[in-house]
This record gives C-alpha cells, sequence and structure tokens, in this order.
C-alpha cells in the first residue's frame, strides 16, 4: 500500500515531467550535431571564456564574470567540461537572482548537459523552453553539491521545433542561492563522449512515474538506484530506526522526508521482511504532528523498537523545533504502538520521559531500549552531553511508557565529539559492546557493565569507509546480532541522486561479533544468499603479476576473494571496480604493513577521497575480501570483521569492469567468485 500523501505527490511530479517511454535512442542512431548551429545553441559549451551567444534576460545573477575556468572547490572538483563553465556565483554572488538564455535550436530527439549549485525546484534550474509558445517543457534543479552531474532529456516529443534553454536563479537565499551549468549536448553527442564511454542516464524528468506498481521495475530503471540496500521511492531517509523481529517478520524504519529528496520535518518510513535481504514497503509509521507554523522542522526523530504485552512498540525522540515554539522542550521521549505491525498509533500518555534530567543539557535524543541480563530488566540508553564531551544516560522501565533515571552510564573522553547520538548497547559473550555517532563517525567501544556503569577498554570505527553513520543493532528471533546503518553521512555534500528524486540508501543487514582483538567486527549475513541471481562463476587458483587480470564486468554483484599470502609475492595488490577508462574505484592492500586503503578520486560523481584501514593478522595467511556491489555503491567485508562501505556513482555505463594486479610480484588467489545480484524488491 502507498501512503496517499506519498502517492500525490509521486504523481504530481510524474506529472509535470515527462518519463522516458522506453529505452532511450541507441548513439547509432542518432545524428550528430556537432557544429551544426541549427541542432546546437552557440558557444554551448562556453569555451569562449565568456557569454558569447548567450542572453541575459533579467537580473544580475549572469555576466561575462559567470564563466569561469576554476577546476575544484571545498569539496572536490567541479567536472566540468573542457575548460570554462558557469559558476553561479562568480558573477554577482549567492542571493542575485537573473536568467540566462540561449541561442535557439532545433529540438533533436535527445539533449544533455551539466548542471550543479543548488536545490530548490522552483528558482534554480536549467530549463527547455520551446520558442513558439515560451512553454517551460522540461527543468531540472541542483543537488546542493557545486560539482557538475550530467542530466539526459528525452526530447524526442518536439523534435524538429525550435527551443532554447534558460538558466533560471530567482533565489534569494544566502547559502546555495545559486546553479552552475556547462555543456550543453544535442543529438548522438548528448549520450556519450565518442569514445566508447555512454553517460548515466541521470534526471528527475527520466524517472517513470510511481503508479504504486512494484518498486522493483521502478528501481531497476535508474542507473543510480541500488537494487539490493534500502532506498526510499522518493524524498530523503536517514538513521535506520525501529529495527527489530517479531512474529518472524524483520521492520525496518527510517528517519524519512517525503516531500523532497533533502532532510526537513521527520517522518518513519517502515518495511518489512521475512528474511531481512527482501523489503515490502508499508504505509508511513509517524508523521510530524500538524503545524501551522511555516518553517516549522518539528518531527519524529530517532529511536527503537520494543516488543511487549503483545504488541510493538516504537520509542522514539519527539523532536520539537523550539524556533517554532519558544518554551517547549526540545527534546523528550514518546511512544507509538501497533498490535498488527503495521499501523502504529501514539500513546495518550505521552510524553514518556518528558526531556532530559534536571540539569543536564537539551540534547537528549536516539533512546534505544535493551533487555539487561545483568538484572533481567529493561532499560534504555539515550545519546546526550555534558557540554564537552558525549555521554549515555541509562534509563530502567517497567513498560514502555514508564521509565526511571539511572544515571550517566558512560561519558566520552571529549575526543569523540561534544555530542553523541544513536548510542546502541548490548553483551556479546562476556562483554558490553557500545557504538555511538561521535563528530560525523560511527565509533564503538567495547568493555564492560555492572547494570549501571559501562567501562571501555578498546574503540575503533563502526567502518572504516566513508559512508556510514546512525547504524543500530538489533537482536533477530534466533538471538543474533544484526544491525543496519544508513550509508550516507552528514559531511558529505555528495547525493547525486537527489538529481533523480530521492536521497539516502542502507547497509545490507550484517550481523556483529567481538573480533579476536577485543573490537567490534561485522559480516554479511547468509541471507543476502538469496540475492543471487545465477550462477557463481569461479575462478582460482590462479596467479596474477603486475599485468592486470580481468575478472569480471558487473556493477550488481558479490565478489569473494582468497589470497594465499605464503605464496605471493607482490608487495601489495590493488583491485579495481566500477571500472572503464575514464574512471574506478581502488582497493590497495599491502602485504607488510597490512593496510588495505580504498580509493575513489576518479571514481564517480559520489565522495571523492582515500580511506584505509590496518587489517589483523590474516589467519592462515589467508586475505579474504567479500565485497558487494550495487549499482553505484559498494561495502567491502574483510575476514577479519572490518567493513568498509562507500557510494561511487560512476559516471559512465561502462564503468562495471572488475579487475586486479600485483604491485612487485606476483600475487596467489586461492579463489575468485563473482555472484550476479538480482533487486530485493523483485
Ligand atoms: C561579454 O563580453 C563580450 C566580449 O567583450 C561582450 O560582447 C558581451 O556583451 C558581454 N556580455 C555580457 C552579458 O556582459
Ligand atoms: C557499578 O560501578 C560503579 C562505578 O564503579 C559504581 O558506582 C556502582 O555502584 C556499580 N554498580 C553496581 C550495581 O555494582
Amino acid at each position: 500500500m502507498v501512503p496517499h500523501r506519498l502517492l500525490k505527490l509521486a504523481l504530481a511530479l510524474s506529472a509535470a515531467s515527462k518519463a522516458f517511454g522506453g529505452p532511450l535512442p541507441k548513439q547509432g542512431d542518432l545524428e550528430d550535431h556537432r557544429g551544426d548551429q541549427a541542432y546546437e545553441p552557440r558557444n554551448a559549451n562556453f569555451e569562449t571564456g565568456n557569454l558569447e551567444g548567450w542572453q541575459v534576460v533579467q537580473g544580475d545573477a549572469f555576466g561575462n564574470r559567470s564563466v569561469t575556468d576554476s577546476t575544484s572547490y571545498w569539496g572536490g572538483p567541479f567536472h566540468q567540461d573542457q575548460k570554462y563553465f558557469i559558476w553561479g556565483i562568480t558573477q554577482a554572488g549567492e542571493s542575485a537572482v537573473g536568467e540566462l538564455k540561449s541561442s535557439s535550436f532545433r529540438a533533436s530527439s535527445v539533449l544533455s548537459f551539466l548542471v550543479g549549485g543548488g536545490y530548490d525546484p522552483d528558482n534554480l534550474y536549467v530549463g527547455l523552453v520551446r520558442d513558439r509558445d515560451n512553454q517551460l517543457l522540461l527543468k531540472q534543479t541542483g543537488t546542493n553539491d557545486e560539482a557538475l552531474i550530467r542530466i539526459t532529456w528525452d526530447t524526442s516529443k518536439w523534435a524538429g521545433q525550435m527551443v532554447h534553454i534558460v538558466v533560471h536563479d530567482s533565489s534569494t537565499s544566502e547559502s546555495w542561492g545559486h546553479i552552475n551549468f556547462d555543456d550543453l549536448r544535442v543529438g548522438r553527442r548528448a549520450l556519450g563522449n565518442g569514445d566508447g564511454l555512454t553517460f548515466q542516464v541521470i534526471g528527475q524528468a527520466n524517472q517513470p512515474p510511481f503508479r504504486n506498481s512494484r518498486a522493483c521495475s521502478l528501481y531497476a530503471a535508474d542507473p543510480l538506484r541500488p537494487q539490493y540496500h534500502y532506498t526510499p521511492y522518493q524524498g530523503w531517509i536517514n538513521d535506520p530506526a525501529g529495527l527489530s523481529q517479531w512474529r518472524g517478520r524483520h521492520h525496518l524504519f527510517s528517519q524519512f522526508h517525503p516531500d523532497s529528496p533533502m532532510w526537513g520535518p521527520m517522518y518513519w518510513s517502515h518495511v518489512v521482511s521475512t528474511d531481512a535481504v527482501h523489503w515490502r514497503e508499508l504505509p508511513v509509521a509517524l508523521s510530524p504532528a500538524k503545524t501551522s507554523i511555516p518553517g516549522d522542522e518539528s518531527g519524529r526523530f530517532t529511536g527503537s523498537a520494543m516488543v511487549h504485552g503483545g504488541e510493538l512498540h516504537l520509542v522514539f525522540t519527539d523532536y520539537v523545533d523550539t524556533r517554532a515554539h519558544p518554551g517547549a522542550v526540545q527534546e523528550s521521549v514518546a511512544v507509538a504502538s501497533s498490535k498488527s505491525g503495521d499501523k502504529f498509533k501514539l500513546s495518550p500518555s505521552n510524553p514518556a520521559i518528558p526531556g532530559p534530567p534536571a540539569g543536564a543539557p537539551v540534547f537528549f535524543r536516539d533512546p534505544k531500549v535493551f533487555h539487561d541480563p545483568t538484572d533481567n530488566s529493561w532499560k534504555m540508553v539515550l545519546g546526550a552531553t555534558n557540554g564537552a564531551s558525549g555521554q549515555v544516560q541509562l534509563y530502567r522501565g517497567s513498560d514502555p511508557f514508564s521509565w526511571s533515571h539511572i544515571g550517566v552510564m558512560y561519558t566520552g573522553d571529549g575526543s569523540t565529539g561534544a555530542v553523541w547520538e544513536c548510542p546502541n548497547f548490548f553483551p556479546v559473550g562476556d562483554k558490553w559492546v557500545l557504538f555511538y555517532g561521535g563528530n560525523g563517525l560511527g565509533l564503538y567501544e567495547t568493555g564492560t557493565y555492572n547494570g549501571s556503569v559501562f567501562t571501555s577498554e578498546k574503540r575503533g570505527l563502526v567502518n572504516a569507509g566513508p559512508a556510514s553513520y546512525a547504524m543500530q543493532w538489533y537482536k533477530d528471533e534466533s538471538g543474533r546480532n544484526l544491525a543496519i546503518d544508513w550509508m550516507g553521512n552528514w559531511p558529505t555534500s555528495k547525493w547525486p541522486t537527489r538529481a533523480n528524486g530521492w536521497a539516502g540508501q542502507h547497509s545490507v543487514t550484517r550481523e556483529l561479533f567481538l573480533r579476536e582483538d577485543g573490537g567490534l567486527g561485522s559480516r554479511p549475513i547468509a541471507e543476502l544468499d538469496s540475492l543471487a541471481s545465477g550462477p557463481t562463476t569461479k575462478l582460482g587458483p590462479l596467479q596474477v603479476g603486475e599485468q592486470a587480470r580481468s575478472i569480471a564486468s558487473t556493477n550488481t554483484a558479490r565478489v569473494k576473494l582468497s589470497v594465499d599470502l605464503g605464496a605471493t609475492s607482490a608487495s601489495s595488490f590493488t583491485l579495481a571496480l566500477f571500472q572503464s577508462k575514464a574512471e574506478s574505484t581502488l582497493l590497495t592492500y599491502e602485504i607488510e604493513s597490512r593496510k588495505l586503503t580504498l580509493d575513489t578520486s576518479n571514481a564517480g560523481y559520489g565522495q571523492a577521497g582515500q580511506w584505509d584501514a590496518v587489517l589483523a593478522e590474516p589467519k592462515d595467511n589467508k586475505l579474504t575480501l567479500d565485497i558487494f556491489l550495487d549499482r553505484g555503491i559498494l561495502e567491502v567485508f574483510v575476514g577479519d570483521g572490518t567493513v568498509m562501505s562507500a557510494t561511487v556513482w560512476p559516471r559512465y555505463r561502462e564503468s562495471t569492469g572488475i579487475s586486479v594486479i600485483g604491485n612487485k610480484g606476483t600475487l596467489a588467489f586461492g579463489a575468485i567468485s563473482v555472484t550476479p545480484l538480482s533487486s530485493s524488491w523483485c
């Protein structure tokens, strides 16, 4: 069932844009209009270094100073075409408004261009306008990133008609109030670089309408869309919440903003699964309180699930925007309950906890309920602060609605953030695991606990890659410690999927365990095997030297490798993923230092950078890697329990290569296997 509110929005979106009826025309079937003035506007890529051929039709946001040859900004490269592009702030700053118009050209069946800058569909967009009646046919806004993303439009409906492009900025915002633009291409050139590389087809106008059809086909049509990692069909998600298994069904709720692919007043989306792999959408579980105050960002923040008295209860942070409600308590704990697990009702006795303990700062969030075997009671940890360091507050409950404060369970040393979010706390063997979000990172500590106070013995990162935050743990009905995290993070500006109307994805379900060194380890759950959509290709035993060896060509698969280090003479090896001649994601292991490095410096539209982890001494001299590729994102699980997750989003359709190369010697693989994976929505 589709929540009514969402369906309405999806229909509105599809009515406002033109969906591709079928596959795009092939490159070879299209005319190459390069240099043909009838088919491409003048100075379509600004390589004259100024606005020659373009007309400023209103305002002062655009002028010759808009054309720049800057190559990078605070978040990385701009990815412009050739040298020059339009950077919307360089003429008159962030808040200036205006409109720029191209010369007229004859529409072909397809066109593409690069867009960057602010997300604001009403006020910041590149538009296709028909000359005859000045009708705005299609438009596309930015993604709140300076870097440029290629948008492709099917314009076959208007082929042959005279049209022009407008670059429109009516945003006076001092934050993301500008739009960037470059390289309009018409006809065959719109689809690729002419060197064997084709652009991913991205853009809200290309999205099939939702029409309550199965997410399976909707998601298959979006080249940025992970196929078996949870994503919302539209809008924004962050923290997973309410993770639980009850009466056989796994429940995954998420912090959710349905109205745009941006954070906003928080709802809880809800999906269920019988195997924690294949998900089905249920109606939105929680919605913000009705408000008539403009800009009121009050909503239902992160929380957890508790099975009690034959019902499933959601115990969560009720967040009140104190700018809209002066004097209110910013964060309290509230409860919603369900007899069926499908529809949730707010408890009439809310709030369950009216606010932070007396005298404590207002920051008091993300209640996580657990059953405490030390005194056989329900307990709850909450993220808090003492002003200088993150803290965990501990409560005891007799039922979901009544909690008493025990005290501060643990205070950090200040180095892991001044405030902590999303704490989780549970026993594994004779140790206790605490993990939380601090400094924008997911951190864990392992140690001991006496029923009221935690003592830390070891600390580390929950995930060594860049795309992980707000992990939530739950114990399933078979007693396993499972977890899912948000494969996103606050510091990144890389949300290219906003161009397709959604943002945010969750990890695959993992099982948590204590590593041999006492740290927290992750491994994929066995149920993920059910995603296999075809036979596994097996290679090996195999020797690979300093000549790259191709392993496979796929971007939706599971790749398992086992390297026999005893028989390896190479000093390091590099595995390339999502590889084409233009880009690749590199995973390098240095044998002596045991350092594994993930390098996405030239990999795609996602976060660019390098992240590394020092692995444990491989057992029996065998290093094993278990890698999940899902369209544009990846998760790497190492045999020792290390995990690295990243969002990459290659720019080209051909970036599906997987190859390996040994450096300074040969590399002995015991086995390599590649298993194609299918959608978790089919
Ligand atoms: C940009 O510079 C060119 C060359 O000097 C000039 O002809 C044109 O009028 C200028 N355009 C704008 C919008 O200022
Ligand atoms: C747990 O340890 C703390 C700190 O040492 C102590 O104050 C508290 O009394 C202990 N609680 C129990 C139940 O032993």
